[in-house]
């Protein structure tokens, strides 16, 4: 998609689509939400808390700013104390994340799981074996998702309900270029140099890498009487939060001073979207979809192309194997 047809359709969305307010009733169900200390999460979280919600767990990677989450989420909410937990859970830690998991096995039941957390930063960084973005937008919040299927899986069919797994794109997927995918070695190992990098195309490309992979996720984890679980990709759109606490420089002035606080969502706004992606009574058709506006939307070129489609295979051959040299058995839950 070029920047032009991408910024018009950004500027329609985000000027005239009003998201709706959530109503679905939650009541009973356990809901996980990443990144829920601040911005998106929080406001996620608050929603889930009002709509009854039985247990709200707040998975972030600094418990006293989970805690302090908690206790306004508890205020403005007048819920009960022990419905919301604050988990630890830092997606820039690989053994962290799989703690994360052996905790969410131990569950009597989850009925949802939003994968939020994410960065946005202009400077290259390592976490764990790659590029920050890469490791927390993308190996550690499919492994976290991964790792909380098989229990998604039996609650759909001990408890007779839909469970949903959403992940936290973005449109900018849409404009990612991608230039690391022209080599034709290992992905992973293209994305991980820090010479040549183009760290102003790198959070884009880690949301299509995450798109990629949603995509193959539903593919392989059917909606069918034994998982009853919708798997979806989703965005905001551009919402004031702290996502740019990194960028000091001319660039991310411009974006937020101009373009934010023109056309930016509030948080509250915004977070509607996740809770969307999780309501109980969400379609079918949501499996595998990327979803903006609260509506199933086009992938876009970058996707749906046969360079898009080519490249979706290449990255899921090496990214499932990828997975399992971090967490052996991981992807056995897909077919
Ligand atoms: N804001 C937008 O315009 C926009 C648009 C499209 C998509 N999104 C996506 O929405 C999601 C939430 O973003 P936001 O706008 O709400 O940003 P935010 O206010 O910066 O919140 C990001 C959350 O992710 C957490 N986080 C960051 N790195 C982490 C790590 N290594 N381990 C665990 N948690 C980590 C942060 O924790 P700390 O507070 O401890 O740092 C924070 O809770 C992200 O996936 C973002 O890409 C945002």
């Amino acid at each position: 998609m070029n920047t032009t047809s991408f910024l018009f359709g950004l500027f329609k969305s985000q000027l005239f689509v009003r998201l709706p307010y959530p109503t679905s009733d939650f009541s009973g169900q356990i809901v996980i939400i990443t990144g829920s200390n601040t911005g998106l999460g929080l406001e996620a979280a608050r929603h889930i808390v009002r709509l009854g919600a039985a247990r709200v767990i707040l998975a972030v990677r600094t418990i006293s700013k989970g805690e302090t989450a908690a206790r306004d989420i508890l205020q403005t909410t007048y819920a009960k104390k022990n419905i919301i937990e604050v988990w630890p859970l830092d997606l820039s830690n690989y053994e962290s994340v799989k703690a994360f998991g052996a905790r969410v096995q131990a569950l009597d039941r989850l009925d949802a799981f939003i994968q939020n957390a994410g960065i946005l930063t202009s400077h290259y960084t390592s976490a764990e074996d790659n590029e920050a973005h890469i490791t927390v937008n993308v190996i550690s919040a499919v492994l976290a998702g991964l790792l909380a299927l098989p229990k998604l899986k039996e609650t759909s069919r001990k408890f007779g309900v839909k469970a949903r797994l959403a992940f936290v794109g973005s449109d900018l997927h849409y404009i990612a270029k991608f230039k690391e995918a022209e080599t034709s070695g290992s992905l992973l190992d293209a994305l991980s140099r820090k010479e040549g990098v183009n760290m102003g195309d790198r959070y884009s490309v880690s949301k299509l890498l995450l798109i990629y992979t949603v995509r193959e996720l539903a593919a392989r984890s059917p909606i069918d009487a034994d998982s009853n679980v919708v798997i979806d990709c989703l965005t905001p759109g551009a919402c004031k939060s702290d996502i740019f606490r990194d960028e000091q420089g001319w660039f991310a002035a411009v974006i937020q001073s101009v373009m934010i606080s023109l056309v930016a969502r509030t948080t509250e706004v915004g977070s509607r979207a996740l809770v969307h992606g999780v309501k109980p009574d969400i379609e079918d058709g949501a499996h595998g979809a990327f979803l903006m506006d609260c509506k199933i939307a086009s992938n876009g070129p970058n996707v749906d192309s046969p360079r898009g489609r080519a490249l979706q295979k290449r990255w899921i051959q090496e990214f499932l194997m990828k997975l399992e040299t971090i967490s052996p058995g991981v992807t056995k839950v897909l077919l």
